[in-house]
């Protein structure tokens, strides 16, 4: 089937992934209530129809930190892409880089750092911090060295949410014996994605942070790993000694207070994404498009503001621009595309992404994306 929108690459993954991974990357935390606000909120923005403008000419470009985006979206970091397709994280790479956006590599990503860059295009890099700062120091060290432009430092995962459809489906939390009954009915039941993961994609660990974890067979047991080792002593001081091993841009990812994105320009951040981590961690939040405007309130100018959560057509992202990000990201309509078919899909997903957003410039007069603002929007 070709994919007419991003909720087709949703149901095609559904459909080619075994069921633990589906539901790892469509559901969220608790109730889930700040993932469906994430939509909902986005879908109740108007926009605002104007006509006869000579539309001919679009401009749907942006530079931001010296990054040239071919339209104002980039591939949020999601950890595992390499379970959704073989070698996932480099398939979306290689999308990404033909379609002219920027990939964002996970720290818990299949695919390690210096595996990505090898495509030609060094990623950006998102750290999680651990507890074992050395480990840290290394793992940034390594993402200069393989060459990536911003360092991406979400921090609103100091300790991981529940997400109620990872104990159902069995991902976390299951015994032994029923993870490996699971993984065998997963094989049996999806042969695409079985010869795809088993035949072309491993091996199967946790690429970056293999070292830091040894003993594990499984890329579940990574999680778990990280899942213990992430540190909530973290503060913004901490900004200061990721700064004396990385000289480039960091963006905070995870930001959907005011008070927080002024201690984000004070730490000296080149940049943040509004998002709470599509409502994967504190469930009844605001979702992020309600909390972008006020954001962009409080530091608006002194560093670039992005924003994810919710994006699911080309005519959300220019809500998002006209609300003031910069630029936006998309987490869950790359992996589902990735599920649904790896590279092709990825590039497809951005494909219908890119035309949505020209239809919707041209039927709401915005010849630039970079001059996107509130005129665009009407109220209800
Ligand atoms: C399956 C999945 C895995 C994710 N893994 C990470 C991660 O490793 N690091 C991170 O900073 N954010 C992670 N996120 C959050 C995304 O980067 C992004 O904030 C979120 O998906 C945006 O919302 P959207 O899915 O509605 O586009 C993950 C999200 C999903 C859906």
């Amino acid at each position: 089937m070709r994919a007419a929108s991003v909720s087709d690459l949703r149901e095609m993954a559904r459909r080619r992934l075994p069921n633990i991974f589906f539901e790892y990357i469509d559901g969220g935390s608790y109730a889930e209530v700040t993932l469906g606000r994430n939509v909902v909120d986005m879908e109740a923005i108007a926009l605002r129809q104007r006509v006869m403008r000579d539309m001919t000419k679009l401009d749907t470009s942006v530079e931001t930190l010296g990054q040239k985006f071919k339209i104002p979206i980039g591939l949020a970091p999601v950890g595992m892409a390499g379970m959704y397709a073989h070698r996932g994280e480099v398939q979306a790479s290689r999308a990404a880089t033909a379609a002219g956006v920027p990939f964002c590599l996970s720290t818990v990503g299949v695919c390690s750092i210096e595996e990505v860059a090898a495509t030609g295009t060094p990623p950006w890099f998102q750290l999680y911090m651990l507890k074992d700062r050395g480990y840290m120091r290394e793992l940034v060290a390594r993402a200069k060295a393989a060459g990536s432009p911003v360092l991406v430092f979400t921090v609103d995962l100091p300790t991981p949410g529940a997400r109620y459809r990872d104990t159902r489906s069995g991902f976390t939390g299951a015994s032994p014996l029923r993870s490996a009954l699971t993984q065998l009915r997963d094989g049996v039941t999806h042969p695409a994605w079985t010869w795809d993961l088993f035949v072309h994609g491993r091996p199967h660990t946790l690429g970056s942070v293999a070292g830091a974890v040894s003993d594990s067979r499984r890329v579940t047991d990574f999680l778990s790993w990280i899942g213990r080792n992430f540190d909530r002593s973290v503060t913004w001081k901490d900004i200061d000694w990721v700064r004396e091993i990385w000289d480039g841009p960091i963006v905070i990812k995870g930001i959907l207070d005011p008070a927080d994105a002024r201690d984000a320009v004070k730490a000296g951040a080149q940049g943040l994404i509004v998002s709470n981590h599509g409502g994967r961690q504190l469930d009844g939040v605001l979702s992020s498009v309600v909390a972008l405007p006020r954001i962009v309130d409080a530091v608006g100018g002194e560093l670039e503001i992005y924003m994810d959560g919710g994006i699911r057509s080309g005519l959300d992202v220019l809500k998002a621009m006209a609300l003031g990000a910069k630029a936006c990201f998309v987490g869950r309509p790359w992996a589902w595309a990735l599920g649904a078919g790896g590279e092709k899909q990825v590039a497809r997903m951005l494909e219908i992404i890119s035309a949505e957003l020209a239809v919707a410039m041209i039927l709401t007069g915005c010849k630039s994306v970079r001059e996107a603002g509130p005129d665009l929007l009407d109220r209800l």
